[in-house]
């Protein structure tokens, strides 16, 4: 049995001199979980939020936080995110020369550990860690920046994920997760290659009829577009 469809935002377009109340708003709009895009300036060319800034944001909602680390050396501040109130973390493949060891670290943490693969990595490169996770994050953007279009030859490599997870029966405990470019137009494909977790930033704040809305219409189109 595969894990249920999950909905969560982006908060990168969220107005950030209010951002607590942003958080609050999306809770109610129905997220599943809140992601915090965390980015350093070196392994993407932008630079977002510390671990102060989520510990900030976390009275405002009682739903999961997730960071994904977009970081060069995600070893370094994991303690400090997990503090903030992150349940899980999300490193980049790219960015760990011990994979292994720093996902076992994280969980040593008492938070769940995830990995994400930039388009040009393959979904081989999780194949010897799945045990570790409880997540595979595969990006359909390369990595930096919201609004960005969905990157659709991603989709194989969604489904050749789903097929891993499955062949090793962590359909029940293991999620796989999508980031970027997420919108009514592109969902049904991600979803039908396998993703459970869909992440949306600018699709659910350019929804003119609100966030409430947005979350709703994805999460129906990947429910009935979600092939496990
Ligand atoms: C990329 C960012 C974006 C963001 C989603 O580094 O992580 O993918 O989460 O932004 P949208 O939904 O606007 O593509």
């Amino acid at each position: 049995m595969t894990l249920p469809i999950q909905i969560a935002p982006s908060v990168l377009p969220a107005n950030f001199s209010k951002f607590g109340e942003e958080i609050r708003e999306l809770d109610e709009a129905g997220v599943d979980i809140i992601q915090f895009d965390v980015m350093d300036g070196q392994f993407v060319p932008n630079l977002t939020f510390g671990p102060d800034v989520i510990a900030s944001v976390r009275p405002f909602t009682k739903k999961p936080f997730e960071a994904h680390l977009m970081v060069l050396t995600p070893d370094v501040m994991a303690a400090r995110y997990v503090e903030a109130g992150c349940q899980r973390l999300i490193v980049h493949a790219e960015a760990c020369t011990h994979l292994h060891r720093t996902l076992e670290n994280i969980r040593a943490l008492g938070a769940t550990a995830a990995v994400a693969l930039n388009p040009h990595t393959p979904a081989s490169t999780v194949e010897h860690v799945l045990d570790l996770v409880d997540m595979i994050l595969v990006m359909t953007v390369n990595p930096g920046f919201g609004g960005q279009s969905y990157i659709s030859t991603m989709e194989p490599k969604i489904r050749q994920v789903r097929s891993m997870i499955n062949e090793r029966g962590l359909a029940d405990s293991v999620h796989l997760e999508v980031d970027g470019g997420i919108s009514p137009q592109t969902i049904a494909g991600a979803a039908a290659a396998g993703a459970n977790v869909l992440i949306a930033g600018s699709a659910l704040y350019r929804d003119p009829k609100g966030l409430s809305h947005a979350v709703t219409q994805l999460r129906q189109i990947a429910t009935e577009s979600f092939t496990g």
